[in-house]
């Protein structure tokens, strides 16, 4: 359209606009209303054209031309600006109505910095292994404690029949605390504590850290888990521990393992043994975890001592018990074939991420 050719302009400059504005109003999508955009004004779009044709304008109608040609383009713009408002939020709704789309994921640009899939934390290996023998244990009824790290010279020592004189302190060289106290060096330190806490009979375990004053190797750690088992009932005999104890390695491996039982000395327990599994990173043909013997020490175990019993409140007269100390982080070497303890606490991402 020209002003020239057709001198209705005043018609027609309204009824593009009624025009624009309804074909505005119709566009279904994005991509639609932006071509529309360039249709009407972009460079050379009518509406555009329109506008300009008010050079060819003569004389006193050139003001008015300019009054509906500003009225025109002023409203289309308004249009389109409204109807891609609507379709803006029409996108949204649609995509929050899509069941499979989380608005709890991260943001775009926090996944973009992210080679690969977006990281997950997950459980500890450690607390894996010691989750699912705590599982065990309580099928069986057993209570699962959870005893003080810094424990007393008497719970750790003196209760279980070792007093200060006697050379299986050097055994277990121990983290003294100014005041007195000392780091638990084993967990047998809750035996009497449980005693003291239930009466009897009772089970229960109580798995934690404990901490030895020694230099480290593949084989040896400063700081490691344990996990007690004490058992205190009438007429316990080393039968019902041995086979507690094969109940317990054959629950915890998912199979049966190859044990082998050697006598142990430990102070609190008489008799006491040494309950070895064959060692499942090398199938027993000898590495370095298992200092090339095939075996590793699993679960020293044995009967408690009756010293122990009295100084836990109980009388051996009528009280016995069986107690095993279970090598949690051992377990955990055997079980994802870890070749060195150090690994296990050692904090490193690349290790940890692979479980
Ligand atoms: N407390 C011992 C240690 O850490 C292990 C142990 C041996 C625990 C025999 C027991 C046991 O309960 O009966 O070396």
């Amino acid at each position: 359209m020209t002003a020239n050719s057709n001198p209705d302009w005043r018609d027609e400059l309204p009824h593009l606009q009624l025009q624009a504005e309804q074909q505005v109003a119709l566009a279904v999508d994005m991509a639609g209303l932006r071509q529309l955009e360039v249709d009407l004004l972009g460079a050379k779009g009518s509406v555009t054209t329109a506008v300009r044709g008010v050079g060819a304008v003569a004389g006193p109608d050139r003001k008015e031309y300019g009054q509906l040609a500003g009225k025109l383009k002023t409203a289309v713009e308004q249009a389109v600006a409204e109807r891609r408002g609507q379709l803006e939020r029409a996108e949204v709704q649609a995509e929050l109505a899509d069941a499979t789309f989380d608005e709890t994921l991260p943001a775009d640009a926090v996944l973009a910095t992210q080679p690969g899939p977006p990281r997950t934390g997950h459980v500890h290996p450690l607390s894996q292994v010691q989750g699912e023998v705590e599982a065990v244990f309580t099928s069986m009824g057993f209570h699962v404690l959870d005893y003080p790290e810094v424990e007393s010279e008497f719970n750790n020592f003196e209760a279980l029949n070792i007093p200060s004189w006697h050379p299986a302190r050097e055994m277990q060289d121990t983290f003294w605390l100014d005041d007195g106290h000392l780091l638990r060096t084993h967990t047998s330190s809750g035996q009497v504590r449980a005693m003291h806490q239930f009466q009897a009979p009772f089970r229960a375990v109580f798995p934690g850290k404990v901490f030895r004053y020694e230099a480290t190797d593949a084989s040896h750690e400063h700081t490691f888990h344990q996990l007690e088992g004490l058992l205190i009932d009438r007429h316990v005999s080393v039968g019902h521990l041995l086979d507690s104890m094969r109940t317990l390695l054959s629950a915890i491996f998912g199979r049966e393992v190859t044990v082998r039982l050697r006598p142990g000395y430990f102070p609190f327990v008489e008799p006491g043994f040494e309950l070895d599994v064959q060692c499942q990173l090398c199938g027993a043909t000898g590495c370095a975890a298992c200092k090339h013997s095939g075996w590793l020490e699993l679960l020293p175990c044995g009967l408690v001592h009756p010293q122990v019993l009295r100084a836990g409140g109980l009388d051996p007269a009528e009280w016995q018990g069986w107690a095993f100390g279970l090598g949690l982080s051992r377990l955990v070497m055997m079980r994802f074939g870890v070749p060195d303890v150090r690994l296990v606490l050692g904090g490193d991402s690349r290790f940890l991420s692979q479980f």
